[in-house]
């Protein structure tokens, strides 16, 4: 194992041709990628350089930080948020984990202003099984143009009756380019070998949008999803929740020498309250509603298949000529499944069954309303999370101790709502969506495996439970007016959240946490520069 050190410092920019401005690292957006094997140490030294007065943290999304909780990132759960001018060393191991996943603010909504990049942790069988040439992170988001605090205040005082009134994306982008009019139509470019396999890491980073991406005359075969390997899955077009990511393998056998195809992000909208598209000439009417000229519906990137000599040159290529549609020669190209996120399975030769029951089965109840002032919130089990002024960095030296007299499901002081379970148990949780719009929820720290879903309520009689081979993955959507029953062994110790990703449901309170302590009952020691950067803020 290697140790990998970045010096990063967030800072804001504004972005060229709008009001908007992007929270960026070392001057970058997305910011710098994380590449690293398996069991490698990670040190990031996180500067604040905001010249708001605004804290900052970033969390490392979907890695375990195996006795490192307090390196997790939520602000106001396990840390302060670093103090402006302050840095902060991130310092944790990898833990065994592997695959494709993504860093990103986890103060206020600092996510939803750009704060994040692509993290890829290679195995000892990557390229291998199964076997590619080349490997390509694509971090795909929903961008807004009006900084998010000047969209956050209408959102919470919005009195509309007609549907939630989420903050509509202004347009989307791949590696920072691909549509708006601050990048000049530029579009990321993937070069590969005519004639090779191509690892394509989709990413979505984004605050709200899902997104339905595809490839212009290729079949997409998933075989990642959020670090867990997928039995090889061909589909024509995947739908990626925020937070998600899959890996697909794309190939073609024939090639005449330089060929180019669009890589293509298109926002779905199952429903957030967002106004459906009424243009005819848009099928399905699953998009986005234009509420600005400069509103995308879909954003593109490329992949060209070019020699060596031509991939160096300094020429512009022409763009891609292609449409979507089935690879040249392909029949079954039409009778590929419709992606279902929920059929997804390791592959056969992987054994990762969940431990058997008997489980504790935890019931957690979410949804999206306004409260007798007509301010719209999101709430667990009919509490709404409000980030404490000083977080559970104090409690965690009290996480030994969690499971005296309070085990289960509670509202603790603070009105925070916290699952407190004992080390090693098995815990199922059944997530009711009592909302009509999908959630994508996301556990810090575990990567539970999904074991149902299904309409409505559930009914332990009458679910059919998969606990043979579910897919394991730290973000799942819960449908909605559906239930979802998902299990984790809580053998992680920690102050975790576990929460909806879009950013705007977890900065109206859809959060809980789960506690779990420590194997030996010994409390995992607080850095001094996390206690010593909370007093900063007293
Ligand atoms: Cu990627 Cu608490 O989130």
């Amino acid at each position: 194992p290697q140790t990998r050190i970045y010096r990063w410092t967030v800072s804001s920019v504004s972005v060229p041709g709008t009001n908007g401005q992007r929270i960026v690292v070392n001057g970058r957006y997305p910011g710098p990628i994380i590449e690293a094997n398996v069991d490698d140490r990670i040190m990031v030294y996180l500067t604040n350089g905001l010249s708001d007065g605004n804290g900052t943290s970033i969390h490392w999304h979907g890695l375990p930080q195996p006795n490192t909780p307090f390196y997790d990132g939520p602000a106001g759960t396990s840390q302060c948020p670093i103090p402006p001018g302050a840095t902060l060393l991130y310092n944790f191991t990898l833990g065994g984990w592997t695959g494709t996943t993504f860093w990103h603010g986890h103060t206020d909504m600092q996510h939803t202003d750009g704060l994040y990049g692509a993290i890829v942790v290679h195995g000892p069988d990557d390229l291998v099984s199964p076997h590619y040439d080349s490997d390509h992170a694509l971090v795909v988001s929903d961008i807004y143009l009006e900084p998010v605090d000047e969209l956050l205040g209408p959102y919470l005082t919005e009195t509309s009756p007609d549907g939630s009134p989420e903050p509509v994306p202004d347009w989307a982008e791949i590696n920072g380019r691909g549509a708006g009019a601050h990048n000049e139509g530029k579009y990321f470019e993937v070069d590969v070998q005519p004639g090779t396999t191509t690892r394509l890491r989709l990413i979505n980073a984004g605050s709200i949008a899902p997104f339905r991406v595809s490839i212009d005359g290729h079949v997409l075969t998933i075989i990642e999803a959020d670090g867990a390997p997928v039995e090889p899955t061909r589909v024509r077009d995947l739908v990626m929740q925020v937070a998600q990511r899959y890996s697909v393998l794309v190939t073609r056998a024939e090639h005449d020498s330089t060929e180019a195809f669009w890589i293509r992000a298109v926002m779905v909208d199952k429903g957030f309250g967002y106004k459906k598209c009424d243009s005819p000439a848009i099928s399905p009417p699953l998009i986005f509603h234009h509420v600005s000229p400069n509103i995308t519906l879909e954003t593109r990137a490329i992949l060209r298949y070019t020699s060596s000599d031509e991939n160096t040159s300094t020429t512009r290529l022409p763009l891609p000529t292609t449409t979507p549609g089935p690879p040249p020669g392909d029949a079954d190209w039409y009778k590929l499944p419709v992606f279902d996120e929920w059929a997804l399975r390791p592959p056969a030769a992987v054994k990762y069954p969940p431990p058997a029951g008997p489980a504790l089965t935890l019931p957690v109840a979410f949804s999206v309303r306004q409260t007798q002032d007509r301010y719209w919130r999101s709430y667990i089990n009919d509490t709404s999370w409000n980030v404490l002024p000083l977080p559970e960095a104090a409690l965690l030296e009290d996480i030994a101790h969690v499971n005296e007299g309070r085990l289960g499901v509670a509202v603790w002081p603070g009105d925070q709502l916290i699952a407190a379970v004992a080390h090693g148990q098995t815990v199922d949780f059944v997530i009711t969506n009592e909302d009509t719009n999908d959630h994508p929820f996301h556990l810090h720290a575990y990567s539970p495996w999904l074991l149902g879903v299904g309409d409505g309520l559930y009914d332990p009689a009458t679910a059919k439970l998969n606990t043979v081979n579910p897919l394991w993955r730290d973000t799942f959507t819960v449908p909605g007016s559906s239930w979802i029953a998902v299990r984790i062994l809580a053998d992680n110790a920690g102050y975790w959240t576990f929460h909806c990703h879009i950013a705007w449901h977890l900065i109206t309170g859809g959060l809980f946490q789960i506690a779990i302590p420590p194997a030996d009952g010994v409390p995992p020691v607080i850095p001094e520069d996390i206690k010593e950067q909370c007093r900063m803020w007293l």
